[in-house]
């Protein structure tokens, strides 16, 4: 690395020292592949940390501490864990295939336990999946915990769910069946029940300096000038008061206190939990609210340039000691932000929460112009990355786009989304959607929604179009590139749960309306056509199937094209193995109707095309020379060559 070849050198040799001193380290693994790595990959992980931690004066025996204790979880590594690693480095793209598949569900709202999902297995098979999302699982307070966000131990599995051997072998068990296990780095803040938080409460300084606690209101009222408002409902501000007078940072709800990464022990400690998770048997991690992790007086505390030298730091680590494991980013972020995160030596996978987000505005709007402006500026990732794109999570609806973008098309951001937030939760007239409000904050305007993804496309009211509307908006997170995510129980169209705020601790949380219970009900009619599960899940299955034979369809590169129909999406999949600016042999071309009537093409539209074309879904012959037509809500996936 240029410019650290001074730290760098005698840092190398103060790490093999140490290494050198722990002979047991050295058994079974004699200078071998731990060795290797540290060489190659030393000079990166020393000049990350050198570039947090350097006004330290320990830095160098942090550093060291951290190079131990890598070492030492490679040691522990199963030696399954390690075969799988060796296979992804010689198949490092695995994740770009056209065969992958997400789905994401909570455990005990979707199966009870850990042994449930595993018993759910041969359905995962049946629906396509090859990576599975399990929501927190870990031990958390209650009745609150912000669905498993808020940990109290990185180590014990939340004993409703089942116990870390469960865990260990529900991995195994998905990766003898090709299906890739995907769990939570939930980094950015611990429950107020962790450990370390219980030791800050109780005054030890040590474990005081693990989070943001001041003594009075003057450093707190600093921060609070320029850091937005999360969760408004919860409390004001960023910080909450302790029993003792003193403040603790905690950006999300009260009981959740954010992480002190200007303290390196903090990083060597959830380095640690990294590394035991990974050697459970997980193959991804999400990685929680990855725009907080980094504070700094006089700044808004999201997004800062050392939120991305931490991730580049764990990042290291993992290459050291975890050396197949990937990080998918959770920013929710203006999009030239959520870009800043996409990178293979930071996270390689990153959810797609503009796409997400304009899908909805689209099917609002029936006007394609932002999803297609979005999709031709913002879709392309560098090499060796991928979108995770979805429809619904377990998350509101916020409406992230760019009000520079919206700009150059006429659109005012802020009349937008207020009319957004209208239209999706029905108060705007003829609204389809049954959406409910989400931190509707009056003082600011802003509001985000919840909902299903069914219940959004109004199912209760108008089953026939709601059809239309989920599956056209699947079929652009399926084959715009990257992995599709399902949220679990979309595939058969499940309901808001009107009752959520009964339960316990989930009153004050709308959110929970889309957190439903396994729709047993539902799933049971998924293979009856006439029904609007059996017509939805056939869909879904369907765009799976073609998308999974269709090379061009890998990777994320796509391509603009203009349809010249405002409620027309256009755009091309040339495929990955095609370079940019070749022209490729064949192409996807893929059309969706987003308004409310037939839309007629013409012929002219395609002349950049052969006459003859397949549609990949209906595996029709089409004649482009006879223009295309396309009935409200229609999709197609067109093969054609270009001319
Ligand atoms: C993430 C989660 C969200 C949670 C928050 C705090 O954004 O997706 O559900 O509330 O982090 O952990
Ligand atoms: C905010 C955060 C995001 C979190 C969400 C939960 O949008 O930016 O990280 O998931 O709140 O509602």
């Amino acid at each position: 690395m240029q410019g650290q070849v001074n730290v760098d050198e005698p840092a190398y040799q103060h790490v093999l020292d140490a290494l050198n001193r722990e002979p047991a380290l050295a058994e079974g693994d004699p200078g071998s592949a731990f060795r290797q790595r540290l060489d190659r990959h030393f000079p990166e992980l020393c000049g990350l940390f050198h570039g947090l931690y350097r006004t330290r004066e320990d830095w160098l025996d942090q550093l060291t501490a951290l190079v131990v204790q890598c070492a030492r979880s490679w040691q522990e590594r199963p030696a399954a864990l390690k075969a799988v690693d060796a296979a992804r480095e010689g198949n490092s793209s695995w994740f770009l295939s056209n065969t992958m598949l997400g789905g994401v569900c909570y455990v005990d709202r979707y199966a009870d336990s850990l042994d449930g999902v595993r018993a759910r297995i041969p359905y995962f098979k049946e629906l396509g999946l090859t990576y599975l999302h399990l929501m927190p699982l870990f031990l958390a307070p209650e009745p609150h915990s912000d669905g498993g966000y808020a940990v109290s131990s990185y180590r014990q599995v939340n004993p409703k769910l089942g116990t870390m051997e469960q865990l260990r072998e529900l991995a195994a068990d998905l990766r003898n069946n090709g299906i890739s296990l995907v769990v939570d780095f939930i980094f950015n803040h611990t429950s107020n029940e962790h450990e370390w938080a219980r030791r800050a409460a109780a005054g030890d300084p040590e474990y005081s300096d693990y989070f943001w606690i001041y003594p009075d209101r003057t450093m707190p009222d600093a921060f609070e000038r320029t850091v937005r408002e999360i969760f408004p409902d919860d409390h004001p501000g960023s910080f909450v008061p302790l029993p003792d007078g003193r403040w603790v940072w905690a950006t999300f709800h009260t009981y959740q206190w954010d992480l002190n990464y200007a303290n390196p022990a903090v990083f060597r400690a959830m380095a640690g939990e990294m590394l035991f998770l990974a050697n459970q048997g997980v193959d991804i991690l999400r990685m929680d609210a990855v725009a907080f992790i980094w504070k700094q007086l006089g700044t808004p505390c999201e997004n800062l340039p050392e939120a991305h030298l931490l991730l580049r730091a764990f990042n290291a680590v993992c290459r050291l000691a975890a050396p197949s494991l990937l990080f998918k980013s959770e920013a929710i972020v203006h999009p030239d932000e959520v870009a800043l995160y996409i990178d293979p030596a930071e996270c390689q996978l990153s959810y797609n929460p503009l796409q997400m987000a304009l899908i909805w505005e689209s099917l609002a709007t029936r006007d394609v112009a932002l999803l297609s402006q979005a999709l031709e500026r913002r879709h392309n990732i560098p090499a060796g990355t991928s979108w995770v794109n979805y429809v619904r999570s377990h998350d509101d609806i916020g409406w992230t786009f760019a009000d520079e973008d919206a700009a150059e098309l006429g659109i005012n951001g802020f009349d937008h989304r207020r009319f957004l937030n209208a239209f999706y939760v029905n108060r705007f007239p003829g609204s389809f959607a049954r959406g409910v409000p989400f931190q509707d904050n009056p003082r600011t305007g802003d509001c985000r929604i919840s909902g299903t993804t069914a219940s959004l496309c109004g199912l209760e009211d108008d089953p026939e179009h709601a059809i239309g509307r989920i599956l056209l908006a699947h079929s652009v997170a399926f084959s715009t590139g990257g992995i599709p995510l399902l949220y679990l129980g979309d595939e058969v169209g499940q309901l808001n749960d009107y009752q959520y705020f009964l339960e316990e601790g989930h009153d004050a949380d709308s959110r929970w309306v889309h957190r439903p219970h396994y729709p047993a009900e539902q799933y049971a009619r998924r293979r009856n056509p006439g029904t609007p599960e059996g017509r939805i899940f056939s869909g879904l299955r369907r765009m799976t199937e073609v998308r999974a034979s269709t090379p061009e369809l890998a990777g994320t590169r796509l391509i603009g094209f203009h349809t010249n129909s405002p409620g027309v999406l256009g755009f091309q999949r040339p495929g990955s193995t095609v370079s940019a600016g070749a022209r490729p042999a064949s192409t996807v071309l893929v059309l969706a109707n987003f308004s409310d009537g037939v839309r007629q093409l013409p012929a002219v539209t395609f002349s950049g095309f052969g006459a003859a074309a397949v549609e990949l879904l209906t595996e029709t012959a089409v004649r482009l020379d006879d223009g295309v037509t396309l009935a409200p809500h229609r999709y197609l996936w067109l093969r054609v060559t270009p001319s």
